[in-house]
């Protein structure tokens, strides 16, 4: 992994040294320039201290073809450095100017129907073309080498969001690319068939060229097709990632490169597993899913960029102080909120923490979104909000360069088992993968312990326990991996449709979970999915929803946790627990939700030794995250309530608190939606 984290040596050489990265993206060119003295000085007066610049700004910077105008963004530059902040400077490519799709219609992206993603939005370009992937290498180098020893700059930042609009193009290009990705892939037509098992429906290829992209068909496009066609689109913006990377690091070896994933909770079409060893630290935008899960989710998502940045500090590159505007309907946020979510994303590891966007836009689609400068100016609750939150951030100045502390539970997070066992054509389609993985990880909170969510490649022997909800995609390599660790000791817990298929979604034969049948000892002949209003009873009180699995015990000591009660498999068992080595392998064959898995994962927890480090009064209520260094931990004590919480027996000297509180200075509670930080000796 070529990943070089940044820590307190970020800001080496600024006045920011040290200091937990604080700002938002930031759009000049959207306003007049006496608008910009205001800026500057209000970031100065907020305590921003980096800012994303020029995302958008391809049509200012490149007018027409090969024509430069730079004179705003280096005015912009150097009021900026001269008022300490430091910028994080786009490559300007996330969005092509008119001329470009005017005289190049050819990269304009075409969705499954064969429409045209015109221009007149953003991110219209196909991750394919050659023509745009020459234009926009062109322009990253150019302000590569026009910026290369700025003071203000610190990192780069790589187009934006890649694949937020465009992940999925159908068109000429994509056909093309495809192709060769598989010829790479497989190597021979005849492997190509073998694979995605072209005997079924007469789908034998005689020639590469007959080959597409799963565009809309009669019925169900070929599954391994779909699957690959996933894993291609990831690719190529990852290739294009690498690409533009590449020209940068060309022209400024040093300067590190980023570009923001969206790991949240619609964000399905990048592997991000696979692209955080390409980044030179990992940077993360989230919006919160509003609902009674929201925080949860939003905890969920930053544990997992986390785990992708492998424990180490990685970037909030944005999130919101308030409403966003592309939900049916969009919510402020309630008091406290900004501070809270704030906080939660810098107790999972961030060492920045940024917005969309600084000044709220006056006009353009946008414009109803939140930014840190409102509509209604620096005389808002908002304003004040985002003040005090930079205050805050700078008495955490402590933790920067501080990774996260290991959990001795982990959730394992799987992209491939996301994409196929969300495919059509499979026993169910109200299947929700990470809806699932959402569940496990709520009842760990609730039983207050402190829990990592991991991509499927981290070494799973840090790990005393591991849940892998809906692992439905096992290659031998991880089938070999669970069964070490069990064997060595570990205790998994899996769930229904896991271990179905191998990495070319073939079933593995004689019975479901096919590889961790073994492993788990029992065996299922057929899978017995439900309606959605249906719903069974276990007989330890727990009620099943979406699957039932007709077990039978094969291993030697399987132990029945819970049975059904009600249903097509009243009197049978609905999860299984086998102890193996020195471990156990369990299974849950239904969908417990939070309450019901809260209960399997007391007995798990209990048999494999592991408490909750919080007092019995807060848990549930309080979510805990640690940080860590070499001599220090840094305690993030989570309200999850809407109400204070009274915090006397954790020990530890505060630090911080995500909103000053109203009885002033520090007290023992825990404010409704906020975050207390203590501090310990390791
Ligand atoms: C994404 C984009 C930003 C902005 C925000 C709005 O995160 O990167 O440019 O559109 O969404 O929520």
């Amino acid at each position: 992994m070529s990943y070089r984290p940044f820590s307190a040596n970020w800001f080496t050489g600024s006045r920011w040294e040290g200091r937990i990265a604080y700002g938002a993206d930031y759009n000049p060119e959207q306003w007049s320039r006496s608008v910009w003295d205001e800026d500057v000085r209000l970031m100065n007066e907020a305590g921003v201290n980096i800012v994303s610049l020029g995302i958008f700004s391809w049509a200012r910077v490149e007018p027409e073809p090969g024509v430069h105008d730079f004179g705003w963004l280096d005015e912009v530059m150097n009021l900026l450095h001269e008022h300490g902040i430091a910028v994080d400077l786009a490559t300007a490519t996330a969005s092509p100017p008119p001329w470009l799709a005017a005289r190049h219609p050819e990269i304009l992206p075409v969705d499954r129907q064969g429409r045209t993603l015109w221009p007149g939005g953003r991110q219209h370009w196909r991750p394919t073309s050659p023509v745009f992937r020459e234009y926009a290498l062109r322009l990253v180098r150019v302000i590569a080498e026009r910026y290369r020893d700025h003071p203000a700059l610190v990192a780069w930042h790589v187009s934006n969001e890649l694949g937020c609009h465009n992940v999925y193009d159908y068109s000429e290009d994509a056909a093309r690319a495809f192709r060769s990705w598989l010829r790479s892939r497989y190597g021979t037509l005849e492997r190509l068939n073998e694979v995605w098992a072209t005997d079924f429906w007469s789908q034998r290829y005689g020639d590469w060229e007959e080959i597409l992209p799963p565009r809309l068909a009669a019925t169900f496009p070929n599954p391994t097709q779909q699957l690959d066609f996933r894993r291609f689109c990831s690719d190529s913006l990852k290739d294009h990632f690498r690409a533009e990377r590449d020209v940068l690091r060309s022209v400024t070896p040093a300067v590190p490169v980023t570009t923001n994933f969206m790991v949240m909770s619609n964000a399905k079409g990048m592997n991000y597993a696979d692209w955080a060893g390409e980044v030179d630290f990992v940077s993360n935008d989230h919006y919160l899913n509003p609902g009674p899960r929201a925080l949860d989710e939003l905890s969920f998502s930053a544990g997992l960029t986390g785990g992708l940045a492998g424990g180490r500090p990685w970037f909030l590159m944005e999130h919101a102080t308030g409403a966003v505007n592309w939900r049916p309907v969009n919510k402020p946020k309630k008091q406290g909120e900004l501070g809270r979510d704030s906080l939660v994303h810098v107790a999972h590891g961030a060492d920045a923490v940024c917005f969309f966007q600084w000044r709220q836009s006056r006009a353009g689609a946008e414009k109803y979104h939140s930014a840190m400068l409102p509509h209604a100016g620096e005389d808002t609750e908002t304003f004040r909000a985002v003040k005090e939150l930079g205050g805050v951030l700078a008495e955490l100045s402590a933790v920067v360069g501080s990774s996260r502390a290991r959990a001795r539970v982990a959730v394992l997070f799987d992209w491939e088992s996301w994409w196929a066992g969300e495919l059509d054509s499979r026993p169910t389609w109200l299947l929700d993968y990470r809806r699932e993985a959402l569940d496990w990880y709520s009842a760990l909170i609730e039983l207050g312990v402190v829990v990592d969510v991991i991509p499927t490649d981290v070494p799973l022997e840090r790990y005393e326990v591991v849940i892998a909800p809906v692992l439905h995609v096992v290659p031998n390599e991880l089938s070999e991996r669970l069964h070490r660790f069990v064997e060595d000791g570990g205790h998994l817990v899996t769930t229904y449709f896991s271990g179905t298929v191998d990495e070319h979604d073939h079933v593995w034969l004689g019975g479901y979970p096919g590889a961790l049948r073994e492993l788990l000892g029992i065996r299922i002949e057929e899978f017995g999915p439900l309606f959605e209003a249906e719903s069974v009873e276990l007989d330890d009180g727990s009620t099943g929803t979406l699957w039932t699995d007709r077990i039978e015990l094969t291993g030697e000591d399987v132990e029945v946790l819970a049975s059904y009660r009600t249903g097509d498999y009243a009197g049978r068992p609905a999860i299984t627990r086998h102890p193996r080595g020195s471990g156990s392998a369990s299974y849950v064959s239904t969908r417990l939700g939070v309450v019901g898995s809260e209960r399997v994962l007391r007995t798990i927890l209990d048999r494999a030794g592991v408490v909750s480090e919080l007092p019995e009064e807060l848990r549930g209520r309080v979510q805990l995250v640690i940080r860590h260094d070499a001599r220090r931990q840094y305690w993030f004590l989570i309200n999850r309530t809407e109400r204070d919480v009274e915090l006397a027996e954790v020990a530890g000297t505060e630090i911080a608190r995500s909103a000053r509180s109203e009885r002033g200075g520090a007290t023992s509670v825990i404010p409704a939606r906020g975050v207390v930080v203590l501090e310990k000796p390791r």
